[in-house]
Formats: C-alpha cells, structure tokens, sequence
C-alpha cells in the first residue's frame, strides 16, 4: 500500500516536471521560428540573397562545379554568384584595338600563370603577383581587358561587385569579405578582378564608417594572408581610373600594374577599325581621316562618335522621306 502510493507520487513529481519542460521547449521553438520570420522579414536583403544563390547554383553547374561536391556556406554562395562563365564573355583580344604592349605583358603576367602552371613552380623569382592593377583613364579599356583575360585564363574568374561587400546590416559585410577569399581558396586556381577599386578600397579616411573601415581593414589581412601562402593560386586583378585615390596598403599590394593610356594615331585607327568592322560604310568614309581629328579621345568616345554617326544617317534618312512625304501632301492639296 505504502509502496504504491509512493508510486503515485513519483508519477505525479515526474508529471510535473516533464510539463513545464515540454511547455518551455514548446514556448522555445515558438520563439525561434516567431524570431526568424520576423528577422528575414525585417532584412530587406532577403530576397536579394535568395536570388543570388539560386544564380550562384546556376553558374556553378555552368562552369562544371557540382554545388552538392563542394560545401559553400550563405556568404560564399552570395560571392558565388559572381563567378563568370568564361563561355558567355564576348569580349577577346581580338575585340581591343592597338593596346598590343600591354596585353603582351598582360598575357605573360596574368594568362600564362594560369594556363601554365609548371612553368611557376620551384621558384621564388617565377611566383605569378598575387595583386595586378590596370589604371589610367576612364574608357580605354581595362574593364575590355579584365573580360578577355577571364575569357583566356582557363581559371576561375570573380567578378567581384563591391555593393555585395557593402550589405547594410552590421557584421555582414565582414562575413562577406571574409568568404570572397575562402571561396576562392575552394575553387582555386581563382582570379577575383575588382572593378573601380578606388570606390571601394580608396584611401582610408577619418570619416569611414566604422563597418566600412572594419571590412577593408579585414580585406587587406585576408589579402596578406593570400600573398603569404606559397601554395595559394589566387590573383586579385584590379582597375581605377583614378591611381592617386587608392589607398597606398593597397598599391603595395599590387606589385604588377600596367598603364591603360589614351589611344595614340595607330591606336585610334585600330579601335575606329574595330567598332566599325560589321557597319556598312559610305564609299568616302575615311577612317585615318576619323583617326587624325580624334586626338584626345578615349576608345569609349570613338564609340560614341560611331554611334552618333550612324544614328544621324538614320535621322537624316527618316527626315528625308517625311519631307518627301509632305511635299505629296502639299502637292495633292495644290491640285
Ligand atoms: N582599346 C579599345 N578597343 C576597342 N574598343 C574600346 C577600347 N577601349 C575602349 N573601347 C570601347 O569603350 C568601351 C568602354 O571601355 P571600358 O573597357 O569599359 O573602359 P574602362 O574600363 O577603361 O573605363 C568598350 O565597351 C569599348 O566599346
Ligand atoms: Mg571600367
């Protein structure tokens, strides 16, 4: 008798407790699923991020890497999907016109590295710069460059945007530095090419966000840890228009720079060459004439110039044939 009340109170001590534990996982649970939702739904950025990895998976199985063989994390997948298909790159050498002497050394700095890896091994003298800056003025073609060298690298290209670096939320965008280089440690070999890097690393200023000045601070020691590991295959590619704005940690780092000047005579020639090679040209179109007068023009503005040449054929023919058109009028009122 004694022993089965006993019994019963033990039942009910371990009804008691059991309860209040099941209702606190409950009440916890509840609270994290409550907390997340209503975290993703205050992060504007969500949807941003799902959208990335969907496209990081795409370009992953593109390039022929199996997003289920390699374990990428959410940040990773965020810089993932800024890896290029060498495959959808339109430009090539063939499209830049004159700039031979630097994409010569471009080819023997950059490309060769990668396509020829034994070559570089076993010496300190040969190791490839793990930092190559294009810089000079805006429009004459180191955006051109960067695309046909990711197109004849035969690696991995990063095209890194800085405004996935900059995300609003605190913390992010250090984890986001922080996975631009452990995924190029998965994938290498890996060039990561970093467009107008004077906006992003420019000289550091007083007036820095704190976030900000923390990321750079973060990406120069990942960038130190690179070009102190011998056995990384990883290049940072870099290109400004503005050299004097970038910060000099970073020059430092970009032992390997190459001037992008403003085309010469020849170069003029070739480029005007270049843009007009598939346009159908009057008989008395001279192109060294268009050359001569365009001194101090970038590749960019030869473009514009075709462009707005040709747009004035079109306008000068629409004109014409509205004249013509009105002329019938007049004459049918007349008569
Ligand atoms: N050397 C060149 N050969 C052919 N086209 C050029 C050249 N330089 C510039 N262009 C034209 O100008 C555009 C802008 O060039 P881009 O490479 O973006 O300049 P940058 O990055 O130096 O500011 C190109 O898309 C191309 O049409
Ligand atoms: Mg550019």
């Amino acid at each position: 008798m004694a022993f089965q009340s006993l019994l019963g109170k033990e039942k009910t001590i371990g009804n008691s407790i059991i309860r209040p534990l099941v209702e606190i996982a409950l009440g916890c649970t509840l609270a994290y699923v409550v907390g997340k939702w209503v975290y993703e739904l205050a992060d504007p950025t969500q949807r941003a991020k799902r959208e990335a990895k969907e496209m990081a998976k795409n370009i992953l199985k593109n390039i022929g890497l199996d997003s289920s063989n390699i374990k990428l994390s959410d940040y990773e997948m965020s810089i993932a999907s800024h890896l290029v298909d060498p495959k959808s790159v339109n430009v090539s050498w063939e499209d830049i016109g004159g700039l031979d002497d630097v994409i010569n050394e471009i080819l023997e700095t950059v490309v060769l590295p990668f396509r020829r890896q034994d070559l570089f091994v076993g010496s300190n003298l040969l190791k490839p710069p793990r930092g190559v800056l294009l810089y000079g003025n805006p429009g004459c073609g180191k955006t051109m460059i960067a695309k046909a060298t990711a197109r004849a690298a035969g690696c991995h290209f990063i095209n890194l945007q800085i405004s996935t670096l900059t995300d609003k939320w605190y913390g992010e965008s250090q984890k986001l530095a922080a996975a631009v280089f452990s995924l190029a440690y998965k994938l290498q070999p890996v060039i990561i090419f970093v467009d107008e890097i004077d906006s992003f690393l420019r000289a550091r200023s007083s007036n820095d966000h704190e976030a900000t000045a923390m990321m750079k601070a973060q990406f120069m020691s990942l960038w130190d840890g690179l070009c102190s590991d011998e056995s990384a295959n990883i290049m940072i590619l870099g290109a400004t228009n503005r050299l004097a704005d970038v910060d000099a940690a970073i020059l430092r780092r970009m032992p390997a720079r190459f001037h992008i000047p403003l085309p010469d005579l020849a170069c003029r020639r070739q480029i005007i060459g270049k843009i007009l090679k598939d346009e159908k040209l009057a008989d008395d179109v001279v192109l060294d004439n268009i050359a001569q007068c365009s001194e101090g023009l970038s590749g960019s503005d030869l473009r514009e110039v075709c462009r707005y040449a040709a747009a004035c054929r079109v306008r000068d023919y629409v004109n014409q044939q509205e004249n013509n058109q009105s002329d019938n009028i007049l004459q049918r009122t007349k008569y």
